[in-house]
């Protein structure tokens, strides 16, 4: 018998419970600049365009992408954090297909560039469908098209013994909590942010499968794209062996 691991992840969990708050806790005044920075350097790759965004959610990145004139479409599974993308000022400009993005193709294509940031390639349970997620991306981009991807660089020594709780913020009356559990063979770490106050306890689920960057080299390889850059961040900080994060950019050959 081969064993699979715990592979029971809804696509669309994360994003149905953060919903309401994600921006809130997320899209915030002094993250501002980084989401500035970070749209300078997608808007510098993306070519003639179009752009894909890979969970896209609410829109952090797309709306302000697009508002600078590039056509972007996104994918998300989840039908609540859409619904926020389309509230906002220029919502019904970023096209989005709801799905696993994974398996579905967007319309639109073929893309001058595909993004995912915020860690969310790692949303996807298991190495294969982060395979298969890298064969569709390269499916779909031009030819000399990019796929640029920020994520962290995975730190097991977080882990203590499987298992993590953090105290991650006091906001007023609200506790925020972390707690995390590491299969370190799958390489996953399913969390429960929980918030603690006087409406009550709440629970978001945040479910990774983390990969290195070699690995996704690898994935990267298998789906025919070659690594043209890597920085520690968006501002082009070098990377080094102690980043703590970084931002990837494979390309298609001509
Ligand atoms: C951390 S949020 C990032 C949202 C947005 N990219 C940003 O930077 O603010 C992750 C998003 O990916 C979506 N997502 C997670 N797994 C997904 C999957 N397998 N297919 C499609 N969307 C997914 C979630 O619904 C959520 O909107």
């Amino acid at each position: 018998m081969v064993p699979r691991g715990d592979t029971d992840l809804d696509p669309a969990a994360y994003g149905e419970h953060i919903a309401d708050v994600y921006d809130e806790w997320y899209s915030t005044a002094d993250r501002e600049p980084e989401v500035a920075v970070a749209v300078d350097f997608l808007r510098t790759r993306v070519g003639a365009g179009p752009a894909l965004e890979l969970g896209v959610g609410t829109g952090r990145l797309a709306l302000p992408l697009a508002a600078r004139g590039t056509t972007v479409v996104g994918i998300d599974a989840s039908p609540r954090m859409v619904a926020r993308l389309r509230d906002k000022p220029g919502g019904s400009e970023v096209d989005v297909v709801l799905g696993d993005f994974a398996e579905v193709t967007a319309p639109g294509g073929p893309f001058g560039l595909v993004y995912v940031v915020f860690n969310t390639f790692f949303a996807l349970a298991d190495q294969d469908a982060q395979v298969r997620c890298f064969a569709n991306v390269a499916a779909g981009l031009q030819p000399g098209g990019l796929f640029v991807m920020e994520a962290f660089v995975p730190d097991v020594t977080r882990y203590d013994r499987g298992q993590r709780v953090q105290a991650d913020r006091l906001d007023g009356e609200t506790t925020h909590l972390n707690v995390s559990l590491h299969d370190p063979v799958f390489q996953r770490v399913r969390s429960r942010h929980l918030t603690l106050g006087p409406g009550g306890v709440g629970t978001y689920p945040v479910d990774v499968r983390y990969a290195w960057p070699s690995e996704l080299d690898l994935m990267g390889r298998l789906a025919g794209l070659e690594l043209t850059e890597r920085w520690a961040g968006w501002n082009g900080e070098p990377f080094t062996a102690t980043s703590t994060s970084h931002v990837s950019v494979w390309r298609r050959p001509q």
